[in-house]
């Protein structure tokens, strides 16, 4: 933490006269973390990342060497990643694609798509003969989930628009047979994110495994491949009981040996638990109020630059570091403050009543658990305020 507060002071040095709002990503914290993610995953298992978390260009370079691979859900991340990183291995997913996608899909010889629907499967075939691909594709599961927790963003186990219904497999199938283009090398689940915990996420992934072992006996299928998605979770509240990688990682070892599929890979596309932890959003005070008896701390920015309290509806996680030209007669001590931005709505909320210490004008607010779900996901033209400044360092920080 204290190179990320040093270059707070440096960069509100550097911003003056204008109070400092700016993303902090610590790169070589970032490829640490994943270099330690991967060393643990079992030998079948790989790891690709879901680039929607944060698609900043000096975050994909950095990982381009510890990941396998990276996840695209939209034509524009196609375009980016392979404009970004021309020779890494991309898989395409994502519910809606336009024939334009798909047809960009083939033409950049992705490594595998993931087919959502039957009018997808059909519309793909269709585009792959006639202009002369051929495609590797997995198609994407939403499954019954009877005895497994949900998380509170479930993609599959009820009604959503993700993945082909088991109940459509045997149509997926027939179609399949006659598509001459296109060849079948297993399934892909995302079934939820936020997953806290690591026996839920194990028991989430025996189901992926026993369905997909199922199709294979069914259907008489030669596949090789599962893709179970991302999910793993951060924990935004002040116990911090993130996604427990070691507990998962020997107890992932042991379910593949019980299952018998170490001949088969399995595949995750992870987001937020990749990058989360390497950004910082930093904000100045610039002004302090009290409302109906309640403080207000107003920090340059906004959720229209760090959307991610206010699409999580969580308090965010900050410490205060006190300001250069901090104006001392502002300083409030010991009360509970609620931290905002500068946005005319009442939704523009880092943290609610927070108990703080100490904070004056002029002191500067660092959000972590910055790097996912942030900058991308906000609102960024409300209001037209000037976006926030991007710095990259490399703390060294596991
Ligand atoms: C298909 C798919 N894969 C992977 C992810 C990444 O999820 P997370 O950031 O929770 O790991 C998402 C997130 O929505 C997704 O929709």
């Amino acid at each position: 933490m204290q190179l990320i507060h040093q270059t707070v002071a440096q960069l509100a040095e550097r911003n003056q006269p204008l109070p400092l709002c700016t993303y902090i990503y610590d790169l070589s914290h970032l490829r640490a973390r994943v270099r330690a993610i991967k060393a643990q995953l079992p030998a079948n298992c790989e790891l690709f990342y879901a680039t929607k978390a944060n698609p900043d260009r000096k975050i994909l370079a950095a990982l381009a060497d510890v990941v396998d691979g990276f996840e695209v859900a939209s034509g524009g991340e196609l375009d980016h990643v392979t404009s970004t990183l021309p020779n890494v291995p991309v898989i395409f997913g994502g519910p809606g694609k336009l024939r334009h996608e798909l047809q960009s899909a083939l033409d950049h010889s992705v490594e595998l798509i993931h087919v959502e629907s039957l009018h997808e499967l059909k519309q793909l075939q269709a585009l792959a003969a006639q202009s002369g691909h051929h495609q590797d594709i997995l198609l994407r599961m939403n499954i019954a989930l009877d005895d497994t927790p949900l998380t509170r963003l479930a993609m599959a186990g009820r009604p959503t628009p993700f993945g082909l219904d088991e109940q459509h497999l045997p149509e997926a199938m027939q179609v399949l047979s006659d598509c001459r283009n296109l060849t079948l090398r297993g399934f892909h689940f995302h079934l939820m994110s936020h997953q806290c915990d690591a026996d839920k996420h194990i028991q989430l992934i025996r189901v992926c495994i026993q369905r997909y072992k199922a199709w294979m006996d069914t259907y008489q299928l030669e596949v090789n491949h599962l893709n179970v998605g991302g999910g793993f979770g951060i924990d935004y509240s002040p116990t911090a009981a993130h996604f427990h990688w070691e507990t998962f990682c020997q107890k992932l070892r042991d379910l593949i040996n019980e299952e018998d599929f170490t001949a088969h890979t399995l595949r995750f596309e992870s987001g937020r638990y990749i990058t989360a932890t390497c950004g910082y959003y930093a904000a100045e005070v610039i002004d302090i109020k009290q409302n109906f008896g309640e403080y207000f701390a107003i920090c340059r920015g906004g959720t229209h630059h760090f959307r991610t309290p206010a699409a999580q509806n969580h308090n965010h996680p900050f410490t205060v570091i006190a300001g250069r030209n901090r104006q001392r007669e502002s300083e409030i001590e010991g009360e509970n403050v609620t931290m905002v931005g500068q946005l005319c709505t009442p939704k523009d909320v880092f943290a609610k009543q927070q108990c703080i210490e100490k904070i004056a004008i002029g002191d500067y607010v660092v959000f972590s658990l910055a790097g996912a779900y942030a900058w991308n996901i906000s609102h960024q033209n409300f209001l037209m305020h000037e976006p926030p400044g991007f710095e990259y360092v490399e703390s060294g920080r596991q």
